[in-house]
């Protein structure tokens, strides 16, 4: 039996990225990775079991506010984690699901990572299971996505490529510790030509892969401490190194991967004159165009005024460290 449920999940921004999956079965990294919880960029998914029914069925919101059933590479990705959470909860149920985002998807804003979390807990609520975090963790990031893992907790949270037995994400410093602000600049809003799974393959085709891996232990010491002390002037050029070496890699992959736009560097080098102006801002970009900008509270209102006023910036997103999934009562039908 189940029942309708609604989990809001959102997304969220690595500090330290995982690039590179070292078990492609169970999606497990070759490295740990460091992450903030967002609150305002998030997928809300509404899940129910339909009696009787011998397939899933797998809606999407449109644009005119009403829902309409997925296309089909969309759906297979539903369909094909919840036949895991199903071998899980050992249940032969068929769901409805629709599902809504905040933000555009596939550009780079991690909406698998928001997407896939918040199917394995709807999922989870729905059949009235309790789990634990280690196990919602685990379940989010077996749909192959390996950042919802990190997903399903709140605050700044990271997840060690290995010694944990469920490999599973867990909260370093909840939301309260330091609210960070995170500024999205869109300057492209277009599927990515090249998934970050095919970017995890190739991650070890590139020269500088195991270079990488050596140069991570103290890059994840450096932010945890800096973040520990809410200490923005450490906290700049780590991450921001660390973007640069995830895009090092990709772009020296065999095929090479490039994710930057030409907007991408203006933005990038904004950060870098803001910085030499006094303004508590970084930049950090995952597997698309798009540029974060990880800034203080007191920073925020000048790096939005700042972004508005590029041509290139198609969009702006405020948005900040949250405190992870909710159970929601409204549901989406
Ligand atoms: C660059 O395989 O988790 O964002 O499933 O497409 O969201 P999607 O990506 P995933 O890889 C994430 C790669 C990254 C870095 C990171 O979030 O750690």
């Amino acid at each position: 039996m189940s029942r309708k449920a609604t989990v809001v999940a959102p997304s969220n921004i690595a500090l330290i990225k995982y690039w590179g999956t070292r078990d492609l079965a169970e999606t497990l990294p070759f490295n740990p990775s460091f992450s903030m919880t967002l609150r305002e960029c998030a997928t809300r998914t509404t899940v129910e079991g339909i009696e009787g029914a011998g397939a899933d069925n797998i809606l999407v919101r449109v644009a005119n506010g009403g829902f309409e059933a997925a296309s089909e590479s969309f759906a297979g990705g539903v369909i094909r984690h919840l036949d895991r959470l199903r071998a899980w909860a050992d249940v032969d149920q068929r769901f409805r699901v629709a599902t809504q985002n905040s933000f555009p998807m596939g550009a780079g804003l991690a909406s698998s990572a928001s997407g896939f979390a918040a199917l394995a807990l709807a999922v989870v609520e729905s059949l009235e299971r309790e789990v634990d975090p280690e196990t919602a963790s685990r379940l989010a990031r077996q749909s192959g996505s390996g950042s919802a893992a990190r997903s399903v907790v709140g605050g700044y949270v990271e997840w060690p490529a290995e010694g944990c037995a469920e490999g599973s994400a867990a909260q370093v410093f909840a939301a309260e510790h330091w609210d960070l602000r995170d500024v999205v600049a869109i300057l492209d809003t277009t599927e990515k030509r090249v998934s970050s799974r095919a970017g995890h393959k190739l991650a070890e085709t590139s020269p500088y892969f195991a270079h990488r891996l050596r140069e991570l232990p103290h890059r994840l010491a450096e932010v945890r401490q800096a973040i520990g002390e809410r200490d923005f002037a450490r906290l700049a050029p780590i991450v921001e190194e660390e973007a640069i070496d995830l895009h090092l890699i990709a772009m020296s992959s065999r095929p090479p991967i490039f994710y930057w736009q030409p907007a991408s560097l203006a933005v990038l080098q904004l950060a870098r004159d803001l910085r030499e102006d006094g303004v508590e801002v970084c930049s950090t970009m995952d597997a698309g165009a798009n540029v974060h900008l990880l800034c203080t509270v007191a920073a925020e209102g000048r790096v939005v005024a700042a972004l508005r006023g590029m041509p290139e910036v198609e969009d702006v997103i405020r948005d900040g460290v949250g405190d992870g999934p909710q159970v929601e009562d409204q549901h989406l039908f």
